[in-house]
């Protein structure tokens, strides 16, 4: 799939932007802070219904104002749809967080479930130095948002679990002792729990041989990267998952009350990557943790085509200029055949420019496009 239009109503700096991405490469130029990131991010807003850089959706409406909107009109097949989001805030008490979000896919309101899989899309750049180096929720993270693409359900199987658990947490800090109370419970946050570790351990599995391949084809053949789901629990059937998750948390009620939090569980999983062997985390140099995440963005690209047949959009969010030559022409080369929004702060930083690039130039909230000029 590719979008054919984007259009941001009161989006951080963006005014009123409309564009018409060309199929191929889009390259979006321009200083810093003029709002290049604003346009991935509608992009993302589309797919997912979130963006990664707003703890609150009040913050993605313009200063000043009371709602935004995000437009995006994609093609699959030869079919168009149609994705639009709005988001509103009661500007009578503008320090609460009381945005309201309205869901449509053509035109039909829809919940944030049945967003998913109508803009697919990839996003690198942004969070990859977490992805490397920060707390194992956004390696999760990654994986979570890419199975709730794959398929809608796995997006209300975890709802339903982060739901299990912040219930059985409310519970552990209460004042029952009575197993009876927390046994309901837990077996929604065992059931559930082995949903989501199977379903991310199969994944997981398939990003890691993608990955692979395509961290030896960027770093030339020479190293070796391989990526593990680590499980907190053991088992390897739906059976003995729930077992081990009971077994648990009747072992460590004790501590689960003391902490106030349920201590084993996929909510609690952890992705490991590693390097020739070693910790990309921990002993990981600033280019091989890059690589590394730019390696299990192309996979995740790779997985997503491969399970809906579709070929995601690619975010590449300031992400070429931190490339060699040789590895950027590499990534276009991987790029190939899908839709890339690009963001460069000059087209120097590009070695070469695709051939069929469109260039957008961004100033102030503000993009106009112009053809791309070989010189
Ligand atoms: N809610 C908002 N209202 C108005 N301006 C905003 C809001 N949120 C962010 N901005 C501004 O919008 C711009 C966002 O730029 P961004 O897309 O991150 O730029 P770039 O990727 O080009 O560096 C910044 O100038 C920022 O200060
Ligand atoms: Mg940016």
């Amino acid at each position: 799939m590719y979008l054919t239009q984007l259009r941001l109503v009161n989006v951080r700096n963006h005014r009123r932007t409309e564009l018409e991405p060309a199929p191929g490469v889009n390259i979006f130029v321009g200083a810093n802070a003029q709002g290049k990131s604003t346009v991935l991010e509608a992009v993302e807003l589309a797919a997912t219904g979130r963006s990664h850089r707003a703890a609150q959706e009040a913050e993605l409406i313009t200063l000043g104002e009371s709602w935004a909107r995000v437009h995006a009109r994609s093609r699959r097949a030869d079919r168009d749809q149609d994705v639009d989001l709005a988001f509103r805030q009661d500007a009578s008490a503008p320090l609460v967080d009381r945005t309201w979000r309205e869901i449509r896919v053509n035109g039909v309101p829809v919940r944030r479930g049945e967003l998913f899989g109508h803009v697919l899309c990839v996003t690198a750049g942004p969070d990859d130095p977490e992805v490397a180096r920060g707390r194992a929720a956004f390696r999760r993270r990654l994986v979570d948002v890419l199975l709730a693409q794959i398929s809608p359900a796995y997006y209300y199987v975890a709802a339903r679990y982060a739901r299990a658990v912040a219930q059985r947490n409310r519970l552990l800090r209460g004042k029952t002792m009575a197993a009876a109370d927390f046994d309901p419970w837990d077996d929604q946050v065992a059931a559930l729990g082995a949903t989501v570790t199977l379903r991310r351990r199969d994944l997981v599995a398939r990003l890691a041989a993608a990955a692979g391949q395509i961290y030896r084809e960027l770093s030339g053949g020479r190293e070796e990267l391989v990526v593990t789901y680590a499980a907190n629990l053991p088992g390897a059937e739906e059976a003995d998952l729930i077992r081990a998750a009971r077994e648990a948390m009747a072992a460590q009620r004790q501590a689960e009350r003391a902490r106030g939090v349920t201590l084993v569980g996929p909510h609690r999983d952890e992705i490991t990557l590693e390097v020739d062997r070693r910790l990309l985390r921990l002993y990981g140099s600033r280019g091989q943790q890059m690589a590394a995440v730019l390696a299990l963005r192309l996979a995740e690209r790779q997985v997503l085509q491969e399970e809906t047949g579709e070929e995601p959009v690619l975010l590449l969010d300031d992400v070429v200029m931190t490339l060699d030559e040789s590895r950027q022409a590499r990534l276009l080369a991987f790029a190939r055949g899908a839709q890339a929004l690009v963001t460069v702060t000059t087209l120097a930083a590009l070695a070469t420019l695709p051939p069929d690039a469109v260039v957008f130039r961004v100033a102030g909230g503000a993009v106009e496009a112009q053809r791309a000029h070989l010189a």
